[in-house]
C-alpha cells in the first residue's frame, strides 16, 4: 500500500520520539504529512458578553437575561430551565449537573446538583438471583430515575450569586413551554424514535408522544396511539403540564419542585411504575459546594470539577500526561499524536474505573491521581509505535503516600466577566423515558452512571468498582466535565459538552484543539474526535478524523480502530487577545452561540 510505505518512512524519523517523552524540551519531529486536514469553520464573535448552548431558544433566552441586566448567574438559571423545555433529549429539571464558575473578581465555585441514590436503593438492586445484570432496569423505567438535583442546584446557585428577582429568570422558561417549541428534524427524529419507550412507561400520555393535532393540552389528552403520526420539523408542541410546573418552581422556588404538588405528582408516579424516590428523599436532597480542582497545561491553568465527577481529574492528568509531547510538530491528528492521546486515554480510564466515586462515600485519592510523577511514570510504559493492549494496563499502583449518552452543557460570560460553565444531565436520551403525569417533565435513568455490578460495563461500556457502588444517599460517579481556563490570571476560554464516557476526551481534544494547533473555537468544537477508554480496547474514530494512510499506520501499530458515529455536543468560548468573546458551538447538534 503506497501510502502505507510513505507512512513507515516517515514513522522511522519520528521513532526516537516515540518512548517517554523528555522532561521539559518539546521533540522536533519531521513534517506532519500524514496529519489530517482541519476544515475551516467561522465562529460567532460578540464584544461583551456571550452564551454557547444546545437550543437557539435557550441562548436566546440566555442573551436577553444578560441584556436586561442580569449576570453569566442569572442567565444560567434561565438557559437551564430553557433547557428542560426545548431540549427534552438532555435538558432538566428532572435530572443533575454540575456549574463551575469564574467571577469578574477572580473568585472561582463549583456546584455539584448531581443526583443521588434514593434511600430505598441497594447495592444489588439491578442484579438477578444469580447476581447477572437484569439487562435495562438501571436504564429505563421508574428504577433508574435518582433523585433530581437540578433544581435546588438552580436555586443554590441563584441564591448566592444572581442579581435579578429568581422569578425573572425562570419565567422565560415557563413563557417558553406554554407558547410551544418549534421541532428541528434532530428532534423530531428524537422524539419519534423513542415513542415506543415513552408509551410504554407513561401509558396516560405525555407531550412527547404526537397527538391528532400539532398542540394540545396534555390535561385534555387520554389516549395518544389511535391518531398518531410520525412528528415533523416544524411541528410545535407546547408543554402544558410543564409549564405549570416550571410555575410552581417561578412562584415556590426550590419548594415548588421538591415540595407541594410537584412532589406529590413525582412521588406518585414512583409508585404507578415502582419507583423508589419518597417525599423523603425529594425533601433531603441537598446540592454541595465543593472546591474546583486546579491544574495547568502550556501557560494556561486550567480549572474543572472535582468527584463526584470523574472528568476533572481525568482532564487533568491526561493533560499532565501529553504536556511533554510535542503534538503540534507532529501534526494534527498524525499517528504519531494520536498514538500518544490513545495511551493517555486508556491510561486514566484505567484509574477511572478503580479509584473514582462519590467523595462523600469514601476516599477519592485525587491529591495522588494529579501527582506529575504518578502521571510520568504511567507514560512511562509506552511503547513506540506500538499499541499498549488493553489487558496489560490496570489502574496504576504505588500512588504517592498521602493523604475523585445525553447530557448538555452550556457555557455563559457576561459583560463584567463573569464565566459559567454548566453541564447538565437526564444521562441517556431523555433519561428513564419516563414522564411525571401532570408535571410535564422526564426523569433521569442516572442510576445507571453507578456501577450495578464490579466488571461489567454500563450504557457507555465504562466498568467501576467498589468506589460507585451504589449506597443510599450516594452520588453516581460521573464524566461531565465543565471546565475554565485562564492565562495570566484572566479568562481565556470555557468549555465542555455532553457524550456520556467520551464528555472528557471530547474537552481534551477541545482545549488542545485550540492550544496545540491554533484552531478557532468553531473549527475547535467542529473538528471530527477520536476517543479512547481503556475498555472496550478500541479506538473510536469519527468520520474524516483520520487519514486513510494514518489508519492504516495505527492499525499496524496494534489499534483496533471502530468508525462511529458522530459523539458529543462541544460548546467553546474564547476570550480573543483584544478581549472579544468568539464562540464555538457543535454542528453535531442545533446547538448556537449569540452574544452582543
Ligand atoms: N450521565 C453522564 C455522566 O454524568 O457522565
Amino acid at each position: 500500500m503506497k501510502h502505507f510505505s510513505h507512512f513507515l518512512l516517515l514513522a522511522a524519523g519520528l521513532a526516537a520520539c516515540t518512548t517517554a517523552p523528555p522532561a521539559t524540551s518539546p521533540v522536533a519531529l519531521a513534517a506532519p504529512t500524514l496529519a489530517a486536514p482541519v476544515p475551516m469553520a467561522t465562529p460567532v464573535v460578540a464584544s461583551k458578553a456571550m452564551v454557547t448552548s444546545a437550543h437557539p431558544e435557550a441562548t436566546r433566552i440566555g442573551v436577553e437575561v444578560l441584556q436586561r441586566g442580569g449576570n453569566a448567574y442569572d442567565a444560567a438559571v434561565a438557559v437551564q430551565f430553557a433547557l428542560a423545555v426545548a431540549l427534552p433529549v438532555a435538558g432538566n429539571i428532572g435530572g443533575g449537573g454540575f456549574v463551575l464558575y469564574r467571577g469578574a473578581d477572580g473568585r472561582e465555585g463549583a456546584l455539584d446538583f448531581r443526583e443521588t441514590a434514593p434511600a430505598a436503593a441497594t447495592r444489588d438492586m439491578y442484579l438477578d438471583a444469580a447476581g447477572n445484570v437484569i439487562p435495562n432496569l438501571s436504564t429505563r423505567g421508574h428504577r433508574a430515575a435518582g433523585v433530581p438535583g437540578t433544581v435546588a442546584g438552580m436555586w443554590a446557585l441563584h441564591q448566592k450569586l444572581g442579581k435579578l428577582p429568581w422569578r425573572d429568570v425562570v419565567e422565560p422558561a415557563a413563557q417558553l413551554a406554554l407558547g410551544g417549541v418549534t421541532l428541528t428534524k434532530k428532534e423530531a427524529t428524537g422524539l419519534n424514535d423513542n415513542r415506543t419507550a415513552f408509551a410504554r412507561f407513561t401509558p396516560q400520555g405525555n407531550a412527547y408522544m404526537r397527538p391528532d393535532a400539532s398542540t394540545y393540552d396534555l390535561g385534555t389528552y387520554s389516549n395518544p396511539q389511535p391518531d398518531f403520526r410520525p412528528w415533523q420539523a416544524g411541528d410545535v408542541i407546547k408543554y402544558v403540564q410543564l409549564a405549570r410546573t416550571l410555575g410552581r418552581i417561578r412562584d415556590q422556588g426550590a419548594a415548588g419542585f421538591y415540595a407541594g404538588e410537584t412532589a406529590d405528582l413525582l412521588v406518585a408516579e414512583m409508585k404507578r411504575g415502582g419507583g423508589l424516590i419518597t417525599k423523603t428523599d425529594l425533601a433531603a436532597y441537598q446540592p454541595k459546594w465543593r472546591t474546583p480542582l486546579k491544574g495547568s497545561y502550556r501557560g494556561y491553568e486550567v480549572l474543572t470539577f472535582p468527584p463526584p465527577s470523574s472528568g476533572g481529574v481525568a482532564l487533568l492528568q491526561m493533560l499532565q500526561m501529553l504536556e511533554p509531547y510535542n503534538l503540534q510538530a507532529a501534526g494534527w491528528h498524525a499517528p504519531e499524536a494520536v498514538h500518544w492521546l490513545t495511551e493517555a486515554q486508556r491510561r486514566v480510564y484505567a484509574d477511572r474505573a478503580t479509584y473514582l466515586g462519590d467523595p462523600d462515600f469514601g476516599r477519592v485519592p485525587v491529591v495522588q491521581l494529579l501527582d506529575p510523577t504518578y502521571n510520568r511514570r504511567r507514560m512511562a510504559s509506552v511503547q513506540p509505535r506500538r499499541a499498549t493492549p488493553s489487558a496489560q494496563v490496570a489502574a496504576g499502583t504505588g500512588l504517592p503516600a498521602y493523604e475523585s449518552d445525553q447530557t448538555t452543557h452550556y457555557n455563559i460570560v457576561d459583560a463584567q466577566g463573569n464565566a459559567v460553565s454548566c453541564t447538565t444531565t437526564l444521562n441517556g436520551a431523555y433519561g428513564s423515558k419516563v414522564v411525571v403525569a401532570g408535571a410535564g417533565f422526564l426523569l433521569n435513568n442516572e442510576m445507571d452512571d453507578f456501577s450495578s455490578k464490579p466488571g461489567t460495563p454500563n450504557a457507555y461500556g465504562l466498568v467501576g468498582g467498589a468506589a460507585n457502588a451504589i449506597a443510599p444517599g450516594k452520588r453516581m460517579l460521573s464524566s461531565m466535565t465543565p471546565t475554565i481556563l485562564l492565562k495570566d490570571n484572566k479568562l481565556a476560554l470555557l468549555i465542555g459538552t455532553p457524550g456520556g464516557s467520551t464528555i472528557i476526551t471530547s474537552v481534551l481534544q477541545g482545549i488542545i484543539n485550540v492550544i496545540d494547533y491554533g484552531q478557532n473555537a468553531q473549527q475547535a468544537v467542529a473538528a471530527p474526535r477520536l476517543h479512547h477508554q481503556w475498555l472496550p480496547d478500541q479506538l473510536d474514530v469519527e468520520a474524516g478524523a483520520l487519514l486513510p494512510a494514518a489508519q492504516d499506520t495505527l492499525r499496524a501499530r496494534g489499534y483496533q480502530l471502530n468508525a462511529r458515529s458522530p459523539w458529543g455536543r462541544l460548546e467553546i468560548i474564547r476570550v480573543l487577545p483584544d478581549g472579544r468573546l468568539e464562540g464555538g458551538a457543535d454542528p453535531r447538534g442545533d446547538d448556537n452561540a449569540a452574544g452582543y
